[in-house]
């Protein structure tokens, strides 16, 4: 279906200016619709198939964005938070009303997805789409091959609820410190999940990063707190898993 929208509405969502700011720029000529400069400020732009130039630059749509965090310890995982800095707030250049695709606890770290594209957030999120979570964690206990087994299963993390099949893979143990550093694979999202696993089995989670959801992997170039926007082959990737 053709997506319309106003002369001054496509330019203020473009960052163009405000809604009377750029009225005015509509006013003063420097606004071309198709190549013809755009006398009114009402005029229907279709936004996929229109060429809208301010001052001869083109002016592209761009309905949804998408970004990737490597968010650090200390932000909360909202759009808005009274005490404490969001995830939304690390994103300086975004355009949209994005928000985070899922939770992170505070002290977690690692990727996180920020997009303003709620089906596809959703979808991500969704439990019958069993898209892949994956942590790295420092465990204060040491690992060992029967709690592969444990987490296999399914562990009991309150009176009802017992965890879908989940992949645990040992990094490395240090029997003098009595840690382990391990990768945890989930497919579901609840609340302190991988904690609560870790407690399951009298063992604490001390450090807590996901390193990838799905096929959508942590840049390592990125540091703690800085992003990126993610690349058209990585929202293709996402968009597929919304047919699945
Ligand atoms: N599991 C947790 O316990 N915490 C997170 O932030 C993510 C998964």
């Amino acid at each position: 279906m053709k997506k319309q929208l106003r002369l001054d509405k496509y330019l203020a969502d473009m960052g163009v200016g405000t809604r009377s700011e750029v009225k005015v720029i509509i006013k003063k000529k420097r606004v071309s619709v198709n190549g013809q400069i755009a006398l009114k400020d009402n005029v229907k732009i279709d936004i996929d198939n229109d060429d809208v130039l301010v001052d001869g630059k083109k002016i592209a749509y761009v309905e949804y964005e998408y970004f990737m965090l490597n968010k650090p310890a200390g932000v909360v995982s909202a759009t808005t938070d009274d005490i404490n800095k969001t995830v939304v707030d690390l994103i300086e250049d975004k355009t949209k009303d994005i928000f985070p695709v899922g939770r992170l606890d505070k002290d977690t770290e690692g990727l996180l997805l920020l997009t303003n594209d709620g089906e596809l957030a959703h979808n991500l999120l969704s439990p019958r789409k069993h898209i892949d979570k994956k942590y790295y964690a420092i465990i204060n206990g040491l690992v060992d091959i029967e709690h592969i087994e444990q987490f296999k299963k399914g562990l009991n993390i309150n009176d009802e609820y017992t965890t879908k099949e989940a992949i645990l893979e040992i990094i490395s143990t240090d029997e003098n410190e009595g840690k382990s550093e391990i990768y945890v694979t989930i497919v579901e999202g609840k609340y302190h999940q991988v904690k609560r696993m870790f407690k399951a089995i009298c063992m604490e989670v001390t450090y807590l990063k996901r390193v990838s959801m799905g096929e959508i992997c942590l840049d390592e170039t990125l540091s703690l707190g800085e992003y990126r926007r993610l690349t058209e082959k990585e929202i293709s990737i996402l968009k597929n898993y919304n047919k699945r």
